[in-house]
């Protein structure tokens, strides 16, 4: 049985103080919800007072973006050891980064290794871009994504990792891909593909979520797909209201 799982991707928001404060809106309600695992993705600066204030909540922590190195002279950059500290997620890939920092299946492939060998749970995103949609090729380039991000992984390793389908023309854009279309490519191609690569149990076990302009209106029409469980979360993550509406809605 999958465990549902929603993570808060608070991307470049929120400094400590405000953070503190979000985290103060969100907690009595999240303590309240149960059978569904939650992360806070706040930014670097934010994990160590986020991670003080969930302790004992059962609700875990996420980076954002890691380095594979475990220490060395690469100024500006996070390792794996330092976000193990207070972390146990940490989202890999996200297409912010691939867009903008220059990511590679290759980069992510190396910080999709190292979380799992410093025992932390990546969150590898996925997802083809509109151009990409509009030419039919999502299944090629999700294919890819996941072939190369997921290279050297072994049947041990997978069942642990998360994986997001986010479609690139969805996040923050108020435009989410349908309950239909996320679950198509959810099940049919990245299930179907992890089958492929591992076997048919493994692929079973592993948890598939789906972002892009979730949020609480939308929500029950990803979650009522079985083969969905969960979201990453953007803006309406940064909304408690919202977050907490989409958390319970994944708890059924
Ligand atoms: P969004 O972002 O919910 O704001 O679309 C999702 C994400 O980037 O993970």
């Amino acid at each position: 049985m999958r465990i549902p799982f929603v993570a808060g991707n608070w991307k470049m928001f929120k400094t400590t103080e405000e953070a503190r404060v979000l985290m103060s809106e969100l907690l009595p309600g999240l303590a309240a919800i149960h059978g569904v695992e939650i992360a806070i993705c706040p930014p670097f600066t934010s994990i160590l007072p986020v991670a003080a204030m969930l302790e004992g909540t059962g609700i875990f922590v996420g980076a954002q973006n890691m380095h594979w190195e475990e220490s060395g002279a690469y100024t500006g950059e996070v390792s794996p050891t330092m976000l193990a500290e207070f972390c146990k997620y940490v989202i890999i890939g996200h297409s912010e980064r691939r867009a903008y920092f220059g990511e590679t299946d290759q980069s992510v492939n190396r910080k999709v290794k190292a979380a799992l060998m410093y025992g932390l749970v990546p969150i590898l995103c996925v997802g083809e871009t509109l151009t990409e949609n509009e030419a039919g090729i999502t299944q090629e380039i999700v294919n890819r994504q996941l072939r190369e991000g997921l290279d050297g992984i072994d049947s041990v390793s997978i069942s642990s990792i998360v994986i997001a389908y986010e479609p690139v023309w969805a996040i923050g854009t108020g435009r989410a891909a349908s309950g239909d279309d996320a679950n198509h490519v959810i099940k049919d191609i990245i299930r179907y593909l992890l089958g492929q690569l591992y076997s048919e149990n493994l692929a079973q076990d592993v948890r598939i979520i789906y972002g892009g302009s979730v949020k609480a209106s939308n929500a029950g029409e990803f979650f009522q797909h079985v083969d969905i469980d969960g979201a990453l979360v953007g803006g309406a993550s940064l909304k408690s209201s919202e977050f907490l509406s989409i958390v319970k809605a994944a708890a059924g």
